[in-house]
């Protein structure tokens, strides 16, 4: 059986397994994908030497991987299957996968509206240019449907989410942003790889339903805690859009 647990939390569907084997199980019909998939990390180019943050020893094996990695061509098909005919799709990728990430979601039949960015503010240290950004592509299937903010930058300014639970934790507000934009309070939202639940939590803040998929029990278990302190109020949006 693809799904290891199924857990329901107010409007939230939390799902433990592999996306790929879960998703074609689950034959969703969602209203908008908003993501943030598994990808090759490095170091940046960063001096060798003691490594802090998301590269420190207690989370890094030195393999070049972070996290288990799957190919864009392996999940652009399910995510794809799973929305209703006219949705939107954010991915998020940092800018050496970009342009495999186009191709995988190309490939499977979205189109491509515009490229945005998360300005991280503080950047990492590298020999390279500062990595100060990270990039989603935002995507459509069937009828492109304009955004509810049409004033929304392509650039947001946010700070990372202070008191991360997980390695590449993303900003809720961010997650809001394109939420808000390109669903309707009530809409199904999904998330099939959602890491600590930042796009759950999110949804909640905006209205919507959502269901969160995660291989790993470890992250499984940090959505949980989050989606129910959101649920039940305990975690507020306290990141501001700059
Ligand atoms: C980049 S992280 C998402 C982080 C998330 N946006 C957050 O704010 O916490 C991607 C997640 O996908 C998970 N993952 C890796 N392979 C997977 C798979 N085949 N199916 C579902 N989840 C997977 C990883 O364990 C990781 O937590």
């Amino acid at each position: 059986m693809c799904i290891e647990r199924d857990i329901t939390i107010g409007v939230c569907r939390l799902i433990q397994g592999d996306a790929r084997a879960v998703l074609p199980a689950l034959d969703l019909q969602a209203d908008l994908c908003v993501t943030d998939p598994p990808y090759a990390l490095s170091s940046g180019g960063s001096r060798p030497g003691a490594m802090g943050g998301k590269f420190s020893s207690d989370v890094y094996d030195n393999s070049g991987l972070l996290m288990d990695v799957v190919g864009w061509h392996e999940i652009g098909g399910p995510i794809y299957r799973a929305l209703k005919p006219d949705a939107d799709c954010y991915v998020m990728s940092d800018d050496s996968n970009l342009f495999s990430a186009h191709g995988g979601f190309i490939g499977a039949g979205f189109k491509f509206h515009a490229l945005l960015v998360w300005d991280k503010i503080v950047p990492n240290r590298t020999r390279y240019y500062m990595k100060d950004s990270e990039f989603t592509l935002y995507l459509w299937k069937g009828r492109a449907v304009d955004i509810r903010h049409g004033g929304s930058k392509r650039v947001v300014r946010l700070a990372r989410p202070d008191g991360a639970v997980h390695p590449t934790q993303k900003p809720v507000e961010l997650m809001q942003l394109y939420i808000e934009n390109s669903s309707l309070p009530g809409q199904l939202v999904l998330d099939p790889f959602m890491g600590s639940g930042t796009t759950l939590v999110a949804a909640i803040q905006a209205g919507r339903r959502v269901i969160g998929i995660e291989k790993s029990p470890k992250h499984f278990e940090a959505a949980c805690a989050r989606v129910r302190a959101a649920v039940s109020g305990e975690i507020q949006n306290m990141e501001h859009v700059i």
